[in-house]
């Protein structure tokens, strides 16, 4: 098989229209064989043999093959017949798959196609996240749920009512007593992945490659522990009760009966009147993906009339009144080239991936994270091995295992350091993150470094070289020193003359006025970053509270769970004493504008909140005049609104600087309300000095109704 993998960084082929057909019909035979395997341990959550892009790209090969030569045409070619495992469960109706296309020309091709079918226009669409997990099918008799089947072979599918109390979102009473066949994805949420794969772990089992594995191995699996799950309802058949002429009535009918449906989630179900309506809404689903909270690896566009589909009709395989817009896969194989070992700002020392450059999730990945010692030694990765590479949203890459059966004679087992790579220190095992025995002393040089940056506490002309000097010459030891140094001292620097030096006490001393967001983000606090640091600070407003914060009060603060918290509360009073010395000598503690300080006070008097005090949602996009990406977003915080980094029919406002792309257009299209960059910057300025009546002429004509 291994001539038919890419594992280079051009994204393979999926579109059979542009896919090269098999010129040896063995080769043909071959790579239905093939997609066979992979079909059946995508359908068990086995060990993945292939990705999806690879599978995608071998299906469009055997596609375009059966055009260019039809009398090849094999009858169990997976373009005639449903993938899957049959079982004992004979299916009503046949369980049928849906055809892909790939980007917006294929999407239209499909509408114009189904318009001539029907001999007039597509009453309605609707448009619905495509779920990354395995279909299956409920039934309801008298409101009790009876049997949970998988699709199988889409004839007949593995009875798994057993496992159906593992599913959140299917009850197993309804409030009503009807007959009902339910259809619909059994997936696993991204909380639930990162706790099944702990789980498993903690029981030396391989990890899942990706939820959906995840979800198709805990489905059919009997394990001595419960991993959970999720349902979503896609498809109902009303065997009583009312009659529905839509599938997006259906949809409401059953989240009426407290089913989770597609409509249920959070990417949601938009009913469009036009193909370009579909498309916006693709486009918006593609924005969102990574955000939602669950894996999907497409959208499903569907006629909404029932009419509409029942004149449409169906193949073999597939429905005519609905196709799937794929997007690009989020785990992709490629050739894992080095281990390396990376020591962080706090010593913590973590195993790093060196790939040959794949495609990703739209992006080019060359290195991944291993995450721990102990995980790379249960996941069985070599330096060699065929790796499983996953990047889901704004998340690291991470390497999820091994392709074991592709592993060369030659694969080389990784040796962890036994001492610190960085200082050369003892390593302390204690925990699963391993750590320089010295902590945060060992990075000592790059925890300076990042203090005193421009997105921390921005100490002009204080670079490396100078800090290599304080360092050496046994001036400073951490950051808190740094409020000590006088100009004499640093006039006696090499290279540093009397106004340097007194330029940068004054620089020095501006830094302590920071806000807290800033304080507390050039803490360099393991697994917080500029924006979580931000977040804290708000929420927080003092670093009394921050310091008297107990791990139920962090994981109120929006994006931190259980891990994190622990982390954070145990690297806080690692540095409790750093934190109370940098307070002594003047640094301020507090964040100006935080509801956590004076509630009606703050949000009363802040621009960009609705209102209901609650804050808009502001995208900016291009660059602000004199300010960095991130140093934006924190106007906008302090501005009373939320950054975001997509724009949606949510937004509202969108910021446009020069350099702006797709973005700005996609505001115009939405009609977003759009605020000229200087005149965001006009609004910042006005709102730091309390000017109330430039800040109120500025909003009044940025959201005044238009004409
Ligand atoms: S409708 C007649 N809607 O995608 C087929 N399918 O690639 C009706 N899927 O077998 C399917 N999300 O397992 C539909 N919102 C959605 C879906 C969805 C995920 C799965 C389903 C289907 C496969 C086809």
């Amino acid at each position: 098989m291994s001539d038919h993998l890419t594992t280079n960084a051009t994204a393979p082929v999926a579109d059979p229209a542009h896919a090269h057909p098999f010129t040896d019909r063995g080769d043909y035979r071959s790579a239905i064989e093939q997609t066979r395997q992979a079909a059946a341990s995508y359908y068990t959550g086995s060990n993945l043999t292939m990705d999806d892009a690879t599978y995608d790209a071998l299906i469009a090969r055997i596609t375009a093959t059966e055009a260019a030569q039809p009398r090849w045409t094999a009858v169990d070619s997976p373009t005639q017949v449903v993938a899957g495992i049959g079982g004992d469960v004979e299916h009503r109706a046949p369980m049928l798959s849906l055809e892909n296309c790939f980007d917006d020309d294929s999407l239209r091709t499909w509408a114009t196609r189904l318009t001539k079918l029907l001999g007039r226009p597509v009453a309605t669409y609707t448009v619905e996240p495509k779920l990354d997990g395995l279909a299956v099918c409920a039934t309801y008799r008298a409101g009790r749920l009876v049997q949970l089947a998988t699709r199988g072979d889409g004839r007949a599918g593995e009875n798994v009512t057993g496992q159906a109390r593992l599913l959140a979102g299917l009850p197993a009473q309804l409030p009503e007593q009807v007959d009902l066949e339910v259809r619909g994805e059994v997936y696993m949420t991204d909380a639930d992945y990162a706790a099944g794969n702990e789980l498993r772990l903690a029981h030396q089992e391989q990890v899942f490659a990706n939820p959906r594995s995840g979800a198709a191995g805990s489905l059919r699996a009997q394990r001595p522990y419960d991993v959970p799950l999720t349902f979503c309802a896609y498809s109902a058949h009303l065997l009583s009760g009312p009659q529905l002429d839509s599938h997006s009535a259906a949809v409401t009918y059953l989240g009426g009966l407290g089913i989770a449906t597609t409509a249920t989630t959070t990417a949601g179900l938009v009913v469009c009147g036009s193909i370009d309506d579909v498309m916006a809404a693709v486009a918006r689903l593609g924005a969102q993906r990574g955000q939602l909270g669950f894996a999907i690896d497409g959208v499903v566009i569907k006629a909404d009339l029932l009419a509409d589909q029942d004149q449409a009709g169906q193949s073999s395989r597939a429905p005519r009144w609905g196709t799937a817009y794929k997007f690009p896969p989020d785990t992709r194989m490629t050739k894992l080239l080095d281990i390396a070992v990376q020591v962080g700002r706090t010593g913590v020392i973590t195993p790093v991936a060196v790939l040959e450059p794949v495609h990703v999730g739209g992006v080019i990945v060359k290195s991944a994270t291993l995450h721990n010692f102990a995980d790379l030694e249960l996941r069985d990765v070599r330096v060699g091995d065929t790796v499983f590479v996953r990047r889901a949203g704004e998340v690291i890459p991470e390497i999820t295992g091994a392709l074991l059966e592709a592993r060369p004679a030659d694969a080389v087992a990784f040796t962890p350091p036994t001492v610190c790579p960085r200082c050369g220190g003892d390593i302390d095992r204690s925990q699963k993150r391993w750590r320089c025995a010295r902590g945060r002393a060992c990075g000592q040089r790059e925890l300076l470094l990042y203090f005193t940056a421009r997105d921390c506490m921005d100490i002009e002309g204080l670079g490396a070289k100078i800090l290599d000097m304080l360092v050496e010459r046994r001036l400073i030891t951490d950051a808190a020193d740094l409020y000590t140094l006088d100009a004499a001292t640093l006039a006696a620097l090499d290279r540093l003359g009397d106004i340097s030096a007194a330029n940068l006490v004054a620089a020095i001393a501006t830094s302590k006025t920071r806000p807290l967001s800033r304080v507390f983000t050039a803490l360099g606090i393991e697994m917080t970053g500029r924006s979580l640091s931000r977040r804290i600070a708000r929420h927080f407003g003092t670093m009394d509270a921050i310091l008297a914060a107990t791990i139920e009060d962090w994981l109120r603060v929006d994006g931190i769970g259980d891990g994190r918290a622990a982390s954070i509360v145990a690297e806080i009073a690692e540095i409790k004493p750093l934190i109370e010395r940098l307070a002594d000598r003047g640094v301020n503690m507090t964040e100006p504008g935080s509801p956590a300080l004076s509630p009606s006070a703050q949000t009363g008097a802040l621009p960009l909140r609705r209102p209901d005090g609650s804050p808009m949602t502001v995208v900016v996009t291009g660059s602000v005049p004199g300010l960095s990406r991130n140093e934006s977003n924190e106007a906008v915080e302090t501005l009373g609104g939320k950054s975001s980094g997509s724009v949606s029919r949510k937004t509202d406002l969108v910021v446009v600087g020069d350099g702006a792309g797709s973005k700005a257009d996609k505001a115009i299209e939405l009609g977003v309300t759009v605020m000229a960059a200087d005149r965001f910057t006009d609004l910042l300025t006005a709102h730091n000095s309390g000017d109330r009546a430039t800040v109120d002429a500025i909003l009044d004509q940025a959201f005044a109704p238009a004409g």
